[in-house]
């Protein structure tokens, strides 16, 4: 089959993309495929419109990949491609709208509040409101990224300056959300529409204080366990709550869910990710692993539920 796989972008995860890329372009090339690479630009959009393939995998993370934008150019093309649709990306893309949508439906978030620059106008208006309102420790992060880039685990007050800066350089919203102290799972999400199942749930063991951008990628920077060691009743509720996010969010194909547990052994949801990462170090490969599903099979299973 002729498939083309986008990766690369513009966001902050690039580095991230590029390496799921590879994984992705050589587990399809060992499977026989015939495969076109883009490193997309938004500068050369018409590389992505000229593509001439019978379905697209799109090994993107980040803004223009994650959010619905490459989504939206491909559907106008016409061409199939892996994954959630525009809405589900860019309501997963961002982290405000999804956690209300969570709230909504039951599911246990993180008491947060959001700050649009465009509506608070100045990084004093935005400390204040949180000193205000919000307890220490916090998490400032930017509304719309991923691979923990731009956020600051907030514990002293000291800190809270720097971190609103680092979050606005990576958004134009930012979001503070109440530190949840616990233990950090995830799980894997995949299947056809409405008989979407949970993998097995991961726990992660960083080295570093947190699940940091080293810790994701670096060569033995964390940990994995999977399945996690949980008892019975709280990891089916985990994959339960894993595939009710999913579904509430209209996600398609596969998604890993991010969850804490936290310190009355209840899940709380950070977030969905509706292209996660597919990288030497990545989680949704390992689970995929844990079910007897090679890298390759696992990838070639998403080709084939899109296209069923
Ligand atoms: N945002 C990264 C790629 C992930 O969730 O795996
Ligand atoms: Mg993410």
């Amino acid at each position: 089959m002729r498939i083309g796989v986008i990766y690369g972008g513009v966001s902050g995860e690039r580095e991230v993309s590029l390496s799921t890329g590879k994984g992705v372009m050589n587990a399809l090339r060992e499977a026989g495929h015939d495969v076109v690479g883009v490193d997309f630009h938004p500068e050369r959009i018409q590389e992505v419109v000229d593509l001439d393939v019978e379905v697209v995998f799109i090994g993107l993370h980040g803004k223009y990949g994650e959010d619905g934008r490459i989504q939206g150019l491909l559907e106008l093309k016409g061409i199939p491609y892996v994954g959630s649709g525009v809405l589900a990306s860019a309501l997963a893309m961002d982290k405000s709208k999804a956690k209300q949508i969570f709230h909504q439906n039951g599911l246990t978030v993180a008491k947060s509040r959001t700050y649009p620059i465009g509506v608070y106008k100045s990084e004093a208006a935005i400390k204040e409101d949180i000193e205000a309102n919000m307890r220490l420790p916090l998490v400032i992060k930017p509304n719309q990224e991923g691979s923990t880039l731009g956020l600051t685990i907030v514990k002293e007050e000291s800190q809270l300056d720097e971190a609103i800066k680092v979050a606005v350089h990576s958004d134009t919203s930012i979001l503070a959300e109440e530190f949840v102290y616990g233990r950090e799972v995830t799980v894997a999400v995949m299947g056809a529409e409405g008989e979407e199942q949970s993998l097995p749930v991961i726990e992660i063991i960083p080295k570093n204080e947190y699940y940091d951008y080293e810790s994701k990628y670096a060569v033995g920077g964390s940990e994995h366990i999977c399945p996690a060691e949980l008892d019975e009743e709280l990891a089916l509720k985990l994959q339960k709550q894993a595939v009710r996010a999913h579904q509430l969010l209209g996600c398609e194909t596969y998604s890993r869910v991010d969850f804490i547990i936290n310190e009355a052994g209840e899940p709380v949801i950070l977030e969905v990710n509706t292209l996660p990462g597919m990288t030497p170090t990545s989680l949704f490969p390992d689970a995929a692993n844990v079910i007897g599903l090679s890298y390759s099979e696992m990838i070639e299973k998403f080709i084939e539920l899109t296209l069923q």
